[in-house]
């Protein structure tokens, strides 16, 4: 892993690309041209991919929170998150913007959350206010596919990388509501170890900031966990061999089991799926573009890699929260 101050389960990932600077430049700068914000998180990940730095520059702001990419996450998980964000007094809407499935239910969030302002200007005689939302949300959570969806035609550009959004785009939704696109943010530095490879995981920072292997190991290591069957059926892998193996380092749990159980269980699936170089070896490479695309592409099944805090009830049918 590219991260220094290693130290029993913490890690400070530090790094911050220039771009970064700029989009929490234009995110603070545009905050006072709009009225309230959408904010898009991915639903597989939806603690990992909560800005803290978002959330501190909005401050009051209006703001109406959307898990995106519900249809490739677990929906019971989802459904504990928009509990748990109910009882912080959140509203989390769940939306999958490639099919466009309530993204019109965001927009009429939006519009609820404003009525007493609409309300206060249709009394002093204004015959129709447009407001002014920001999008935000951290690079790769479907901020263009949203836009274009809600906008009902192809308005914004969208791309396939992290950070490829710039610059400032108003986009009409119709005459009640306009939307403001902005960059992709991160956050300087990650200081749990955990949301970097879950934020790796869902492809929203490159793959290259954290070792691609231990991305991988990770996330067969948690699915191992927490969706029992899944890596049996897919990669042919011996679930039980493996995680009767496990021999984790009290001091570091999550890189020792991602050492002891998520890498065996990479090199397993390598031999089975016949990702295999000269001499019989696994070939690490091609295996992580395969686990990392199947994931990615909901090939995995609907997995989703946070839970809510504890004390939130997760329904029946969810994969159980465990120690990762
Ligand atoms: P961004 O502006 O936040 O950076 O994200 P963007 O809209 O560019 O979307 C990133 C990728 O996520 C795109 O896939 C997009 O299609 C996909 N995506 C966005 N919303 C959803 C959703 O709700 N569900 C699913 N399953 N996918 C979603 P891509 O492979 O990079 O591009 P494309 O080939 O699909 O266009």
């Amino acid at each position: 892993m590219n991260g220094d101050n290693e130290k029993g389960n913490q890690v400070n990932i530090q790094w911050f690309p220039g771009h970064m600077a700029k989009a929490r430049r234009l995110l603070t700068e545009n905050l006072s041209k709009v009225d309230a914000v959408v904010e898009l998180l991915d639903a597989r990940a939806i603690s990992s991919s909560e800005n803290p730095e978002i959330a501190r520059i909005l401050k009051n702001k209006p703001r109406v929170v959307v898990a995106n990419k519900s249809d490739l996450a677990d929906p019971a998980v989802t459904e504990a998150f928009i509990k748990e964000f109910r009882s912080r007094g959140i509203r989390l809407i769940s939306s999958d913007s490639k099919t466009g499935s309530d993204v019109k239910a965001v927009k009429a969030a939006v519009l609820e959350l404003m009525s007493e302002k609409l309300f206060r200007k249709k009394e002093r005689g204004m015959r129709q206010y447009t407001v002014k939302t920001m999008v935000v949300g951290i690079p790769n959570v479907g901020k263009s596919t949203f836009i274009n969806k809600l906008c009902g035609r192809a308005s914004a550009v969208t791309g396939d990388r992290p950070g490829v959004t710039r610059g400032e785009q108003w986009l009409r939704v119709d005459e009640s509501i306009v939307l403001l696109d902005t960059p992709g943010l991160l956050w300087p530095k990650f200081d749990d170890q955990r949301t970097g490879y879950c934020l790796a995981s869902i492809g929203s920072i490159k793959d290259d900031i954290l070792d691609r292997a231990e991305i991988a190991s990770f996330l067969l290591l948690y699915i191992l966990d927490n969706y029992p069957g899944v890596l049996a059926e897919k990669y042919s892998i011996d679930e039980e061999k493996l995680l009767s193996a496990e021999d984790a380092d009290p001091d570091n749990v999550v890189l020792s089991r991602i050492g002891t159980v998520g890498f065996p269980a990479l090199e397993a699936a390598a031999i089975k799926k016949g990702c295999i170089r000269k001499g019989g070896v696994a070939d690490i490479d091609r295996a992580c573009a395969m686990v990392l695309d199947d994931f990615r592409g909901g090939k995995l099944g609907r997995i989703s890699l946070d839970r809510p805090v504890s004390g939130t009830v997760i329904p029946e049918g969810a994969g159980e929260a465990v120690s990762l």
